[in-house]
């Protein structure tokens, strides 16, 4: 045996099993990245920061639907001066890897904001270029190859750590800005963030969100983000994380197999517990012993194989 079966590096990034935290839940403050680490994570990714604070929508920001949770918080954080207290306290804490997802108006906020961070203390950065939500940022980032390669690149230029690109299903075809990405120096791909969706209520006939429309994520997207990981993984060369509708082992396995060499959960955490993340990585486990295979990382791309 190859010691711990469910270990993974991904573009140095040393995680103990391949189940990550997502961004935006739960990871607000070091104390609740460090009460999910102790729930058996590979690493935690916290809430996006930018480079100043901004309040986010009014409520209702998130609703749910039966099938996830269509959220359209607006990017409310501290900015990054302020949340460095917290990536020091977090890194003090955890003894897991901490990545820290980024915004920006422009490649020089996103640089800018992330060179702050890895000073604080991240040990990767996950720059999200696919908030549907939030006009300027997000996927009008993400969804241009030429101004993702400038954000890539200003990004790279002022950060030794690996730096993650956050990719949009909401865009003609994912596997171009992978490539963009990828070619700018991307270490690394999380796919996907949410897909924009709306719920309206009957009663007072108007939509619910206050943003009117928002980010559909949980298990309605799990056969999207998988198309995607599959899509990425015949087209780029670096590591890809999974996201999106993953609740259980064999949702994980799935990703794994699509290519994904880790997965990152979100709204299973929000409803149903932080216990989601150790029940992962018993039934991944237990599929390796099953199939009799010595790592996770002898998963990863395996229904690629003709
Ligand atoms: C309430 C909520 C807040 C989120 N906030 C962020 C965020 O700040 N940055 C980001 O990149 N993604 C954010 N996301 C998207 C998730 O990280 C993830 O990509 C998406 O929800 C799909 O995964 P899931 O189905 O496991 O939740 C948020 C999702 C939810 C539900």
């Amino acid at each position: 045996m190859r010691g711990n079966s469910l270990s993974i590096n991904i573009a140095g990034l040393q995680l103990k099993n391949p189940v990550i935290l997502a961004s935006g839940i739960l990871g607000y403050t070091s104390a609740s990245l460090q009460s999910i680490a102790e729930n058996g994570v590979g690493a935690v990714v916290t809430k996006s920061i930018g480079l100043k604070p901004r309040s986010g929508y009014s409520n209702p920001t998130v609703v749910q639907t039966k099938c996830g949770l269509i959220n359209a918080m607006g990017l409310p954080n501290p900015g990054i001066d302020a949340y460095a207290s917290e990536i020091r306290q977090a890194k003090a804490l955890l003894t897991v890897p901490l990545i820290v997802s980024v915004y920006g108006f422009s490649a020089e906020e996103y640089a800018e904001t992330a060179r702050r961070a890895v000073e604080a203390g991240a040990d990767a950065v996950e720059l999200n270029v696919s908030c549907p939500h939030v006009k300027e940022t997000g996927v009008e980032i993400g969804q241009n190859p030429e101004v993702l390669v400038e954000v890539v690149r200003k990004v790279k230029a002022v950060v030794g750590k690996p730096v993650i690109v956050k990719l949009s299903p909401n865009v003609t075809d994912i596997a171009e800005l992978a490539e963009a990405a990828a070619d700018a120096g991307a270490d690394a791909l999380t796919a996907i963030n949410t897909l924009r969706a709306m719920a309206i209520d009957i009663e007072t006939a108007r939509p619910i969100l206050s943003n009117k429309r928002g980010g559909l994520s949980g298990p309605a997207i799990k056969p999207i983000a998988l198309r995607c990981v599959y899509d990425l993984y015949e087209k780029v060369k670096i590591p890809l994380i999974g996201c999106g509708g993953i609740t259980d082992w064999r949702d994980a396995v799935e990703f794994l197999l699509a290519g994904a060499s880790a997965v990152q959960v979100g709204t299973a955490v929000a409803l149903k517990s932080p216990a989601v993340f150790k029940a992962i990585n018993r039934g991944v486990s237990a599929y390796l012993r099953k199939k009799k295979l010595e790592s996770v990382k002898d998963l990863v791309g395996l229904a690629h194989r003709s």
